[in-house]
């Protein structure tokens, strides 16, 4: 079936064939009226292409460097929780299939494999999505175990002082861990090798946290709602500096939108900025990544790493972040239709798709290496500038 999926809306369909409901719009949903989850990919569309012709592109190299780390993609996978939900596999598969295309991986806190695992399963740089929770020393001891386990970044996350309003998890009777309820039924009940699979590996588990609420005496349930009573609304950006003084590798935080905050991201000595709205999971009515990263290079100049994370879900649309200022991408969704499409393999499929269609974008382009792509392929970028959707 993989072979057969030519884009990453065919392993979109593929996914959603295999996932019982609440897993698929799990991934698939956004918040409130996912207004923000469209703009993410239909902004894309707003910006052209603008070939330069008769130049040499014979070899294209997508080699960059992203976070003081060589990779052989200008992209790379988003942290994303509970992979146990959509494949057996888990992060492994996700990190084994980063680590055979030559790019990143980034583990989520709410994994549910622990870093240590991923560490001791891949030999490429990984990074670790972390929050400043409530429990500092939890958060701190994160930090040390990432040292001891050789993490090269750390990426905070800034956009999740409350979740999101995910109304379908609501309406498909979504609850983590995965149980058997009423609305839900059917669906299980039509996805029995999923099912079934569920009930053989039982092992949903918050890799990373679990010992925490083990020695509170809780299970499964108390876990989330551990969890969920730990992310803070009081954190500032001198929690910030706090973790930036705990932590001497490339500090990187998702979620940044403003240029303000990008201004003092940079001026505490943060190394990268993931420009992500949670791939419209959180805060409805956001502006795409795309967006704003003309306008963030401008504010921050060179010297910070800028990641496009939100709607990517095609080569030309990594291509057009380039070309406006990124220096990679990244994305969750895609992904994570691939992992429950077809575990590793799936990923795998994704990471191929992406790379061919970059190749391609690049070949038809005139851009040979990724520095060559600039903003002068993009066409009427004066015009987009100046549009509404930039202020
Ligand atoms: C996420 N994302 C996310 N981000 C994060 O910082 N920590 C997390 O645990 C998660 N978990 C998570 C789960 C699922 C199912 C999805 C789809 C996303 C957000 C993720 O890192 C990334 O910002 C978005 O996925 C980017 O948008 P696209 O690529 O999904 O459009």
């Amino acid at each position: 079936m993989l072979p057969k999926c030519h884009n990453i809306d065919e392993v979109r369909t593929l996914a959603k064939r295999r996932l019982p409901a609440p897993m698929f719009h799990y991934i698939d949903g956004g918040a409130d009226d996912e207004w923000t989850l469209n703009r993410n990919c239909s902004a894309y569309s707003d910006y052209q292409l603008l070939p330069e012709c008769l130049r040499d592109v014979s070899t294209i190299d997508l080699s960059t460097t992203l976070f003081r780390q060589p990779l052989a993609l200008p992209f790379f996978l988003a942290p994303t929780g509970m992979s146990r939900l959509f494949h057996h596999d888990k992060e492994l598969a996700v990190a084994r299939a980063a680590e055979a295309a030559g790019t990143l991986y980034s583990l989520s806190t709410l994994g549910t494999t622990s870093l240590e695992d991923i560490a001791a399963a891949i030999s490429t740089p990984k990074m670790f999505q972390i929050y400043i929770l409530k429990d500092r020393g939890l958060t701190l001891e994160f930090v040390h175990r990432c040292k001891a386990a050789g993490y090269e970044a750390l990426c905070l996350t800034v956009d999740m002082a409350m979740a999101g309003n995910r109304e379908r998890d609501l309406r498909t009777g979504m609850v983590m861990p995965p149980r058997f309820g009423l609305k839900s039924l059917w669906s299980f009940a039509t996805h029995p090798v999923w099912s079934m699979n569920l009930a053989l590996h039982p092992d949903f588990k918050l890799a990373n946290v679990a010992h925490r609420v083990d020695a509170l005496g809780g299970g499964a349930m108390g876990l989330i709602d551990y969890v969920n009573s730990q992310f803070d609304r009081t954190v500032i950006w001198s929690d910030v500096e706090w973790l930036r003084a705990q932590w001497d590798g490339p500090l990187i935080l998702k979620g940044v939108l403003s240029s303000a905050d990008a201004l003092r991201a940079k001026a505490i000595g943060v190394d990268g900025l993931m420009i992500s709205n949670h791939g419209g999971r959180q805060l409805d009515g956001a502006p795409a990544p795309i967006d704003l990263v003309r306008s963030i290079r401008q504010m921050v100049g060179d010297s910070m790493d800028l990641v496009v994370d939100g709607g990517i879900r095609r080569g030309t649309d990594i291509v057009k972040a380039l070309a406006l200022g990124a220096n990679a991408c990244s994305f969750g969704k895609a992904y994570l239709y691939g992992l429950a499409a077809g575990g590793q393999a799936g990923v795998a499929r994704v990471l191929d798709l992406l790379k061919t269609e970059v190749i391609r974008a690049m070949t038809l382009l005139g851009c040979a290496a990724i520095a060559e792509i600039s903003e002068r392929h993009i066409h009427g970028l004066v015009e987009t500038l100046n549009s509404p959707g930039q202020r």
